[in-house]
Formats: structure tokens, sequence, C-alpha cells
């Protein structure tokens, strides 16, 4: 507790503000008041978050952080317009779940957010991995990381399974080079960088435990929870309507069972996973389409059926994986 608790002592001014005789003033330079809701509009965080709202089905406790996040910046900033504050507050960020929840997507939303309320002077994003930062040989690393990091200033700078940059086993990794940079970097240029770390939960954790530098330069951990059946349903018939597809009946009932069959897979991956089987089906359907009538309409041409996604390897115990193997995977 501070002595404020006492009762005995009044409370300092905040910056900005002087007493004079007739009470407290504010800064002459600095505004009176703030409209906070014509900020919302006019800064176009509102746009963003509506963007976001309508693009991204489910992920309600993302949306809600998001919002909460826009609140905390907006107010930050009428304050620093009116000389209530002066320091940068930390905005570097974690995003934490399993592949394919939509970390990558909303980042890049975060990035227009940041870059809309005057945080970052481009809300550009550079996505990385530990290959982009880190060299194979001594002497890579540090030029390599600086050119990344050059790359994302005035930006967002979203490195992907971050905890790859940490080996324990292995005392002289060339990661270890590149956090060093890192922290030095989120440090004293977090006015104009922001650093978004992303994976799984439980890796991070780990890796924050080790790191503490990490924990303390990052203010912000956001959780990207599994979307439901239900949820995966949705998003299918939100990217298919996106490239201008439509599933018929066959095809939704089919599409329901795959999501179903598909989370008990190995490489499951969420929403990655049904684009790539929506990849797939339409794939399919192009070649029903050629082997089949010569003449076609608009709507068949637009329509994914049943057969289309049931000729998935997955409705019988396989993978869906068509060439590569890797195609889930993050
Ligand atoms: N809630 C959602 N609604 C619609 N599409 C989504 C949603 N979440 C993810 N996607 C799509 O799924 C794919 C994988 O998402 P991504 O953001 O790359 O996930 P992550 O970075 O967590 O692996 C992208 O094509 C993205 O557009
Ligand atoms: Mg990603």
């Amino acid at each position: 507790m501070t002595s404020r608790a006492g009762g005995c002592l009044p409370p300092a001014p905040p910056e900005g503000i002087f007493e004079t005789e007739k009470g407290w003033v504010m800064d002459d330079a600095a505004p009176v008041t703030v409209d906070l809701k014509a900020e919302y509009e006019s800064s176009g965080v509102r746009e963003i978050l509506d963007e976001l709202d309508r693009e991204l089905i489910g992920l309600a406790p993302v949306k809600e952080r998001i919002r909460e996040t826009a609140a905390l910046l907006l107010v930050d900033r009428a304050r620093r317009q009116m000389g209530l504050a002066h320091e940068t507050p930390t905005l570097h960020m974690s995003f934490t779940g399993n592949p394919g929840t939509g970390k990558t997507t909303v980042a890049l939303k975060m990035a227009g957010l940041l870059h809309r309320l005057g945080y970052v002077r481009k809300g550009h994003l550079v996505s990385v991995t530990r290959d982009d930062l880190v060299g194979q040989y001594i002497g890579h690393t540090a030029p390599k990381t600086k050119e990344v990091l050059k790359k994302a200033m005035g930006g967002v700078l979203f490195i992907d399974e971050a905890y790859y940059l940490y080996k324990p086993d292995n005392e002289r990794d060339y990661g270890q080079e590149a956090i060093e940079i890192l922290l030095q970097v989120m440090e004293n240029n977090r006015d104009d960088l922001v650093v978004i770390m992303a994976g799984y939960a439980d890796r991070m954790d780990r890796f924050f435990a080790a790191n503490p530098g990490f924990r303390s330069r990052i203010a912000h951990h956001i959780e990207f929870p599994d979307y439901s059946d239900e949820e995966l349903e949705r998003i299918s018939a939100a990217m298919l309507a996106g490239q201008g597809y439509v599933m018929d009946a066959g095809g939704r009932t089919a599409m329901t069972e795959y999501v179903r069959l598909r989370r008990e897979q190995p490489h499951f991956a969420n929403a990655r996973s049904i684009r790539n089987a929506l990849d797939r089906a339409r794939l399919r359907q192009a070649n029903r389409l050629f082997s089949g009538a010569g003449v076609v309409d608009a709507k068949t041409l637009s329509t994914i059926t049943e057969a289309d996604i049931r000729a998935s390897r997955v409705f019988s115990g396989g993978l869906d994986i068509d060439g590569s193997r890797r195609k889930d995977l993050p």
C-alpha cells in the first residue's frame, strides 16, 4: 500500500497538470477533453474490429481480448495527447494455441490496429521462424537477425514457434545470439516495433520460464482455443463462399462427417486442415466436371458436392494428404 492509504498526504498531480491558486489546470498545449467514441470511429479501429468479427468465425475470447487491448490503446493514446502519460506502453504479445487456430490471421489484424492507433509507422507484418533469424555458422546469426528486424521496423514481427530459438541441451546454439538481440530491440525500439511470439501454449510456457527476459517484456498473452466441429463446418462454408463456391446439402453432410473424422487423425490443424481439404475438394470437383459432361452452367461450376468431399482418404481411415505430407503442419 502507498502512503495515500493513511489519508494524510494529498495525491501528487499527474504529469501535464499544474496547481494554481484556482486549483489544478491542464497544460495549455494539451486538449482539455477527448471524445473517445469519435476517436474510435475516426482512427479506423472500429473498422478493424468489425472486420475481425465478420471475417473470423468463433474465437469469442480472442475477439474480446483484442477489443480490450484496443480500448486500452485508445485510452493510452488519449492520455498521451492530454499530457497525462509519456511512455510508450509495452505492446509485445504472445499468441498461444494449436496450429490453424487463427494466430497469424489475427496478428495481421493486430498490425492494422496498431498502425491505425499510431503505435507503429507502417503496420506491416513480417512473419518468421527460427531459420530466418539463426544462421548455421559462426558469425551468421547477428546479421540475419538484424536484417529481419530492419525489415520489421515500423510494423509487427511475428515469430512463429518462437521456442525453437532456445535449445537448452546445446550450450553453444546460435539461437542464443538471436535471443539476445531480440531482447535488446524489444526494449529499445518498442515505440516502433511490436513483437508477437506464437506457438503451442505448453512449449511457450517453458520457453518463457527459461527466458524470463521475454516474459517481462511481453504484456499481452492471448490464448487461441481449438475450434469446435460446428465452428469448423461454418469456417468451411465461409471459406468456400469467399472463393465463390457453395456446398450442396450432400456436401455439407459429408463435410460434417469429415470434420469429425479428421480431428481424430494425426497432424490435425483446425482451420488450416479445412482449407487444405477444400483445396482438394475443388481439385476433385474440377476433375469430375472435366471428365463428365462437356457443357456446364455457372451453378455446376460453383458447387461442391458430396462426392467431392467423400473421395477423401479420411473416410477410409487414411490421411487426406494427396501430395505433401507436411501440408497440415504449421
Ligand atoms: N476463425 C476463422 N474463420 C475463418 N477462417 C479462419 C479462422 N481461423 C483461421 N482461419 C483460416 O485458417 C487458416 C489458418 O489460420 P492461421 O491464422 O494461419 O492459423 P495459425 O497461425 O494459428 O496456424 C488461414 O487460411 C485462415 O484464414
Ligand atoms: Mg500461423
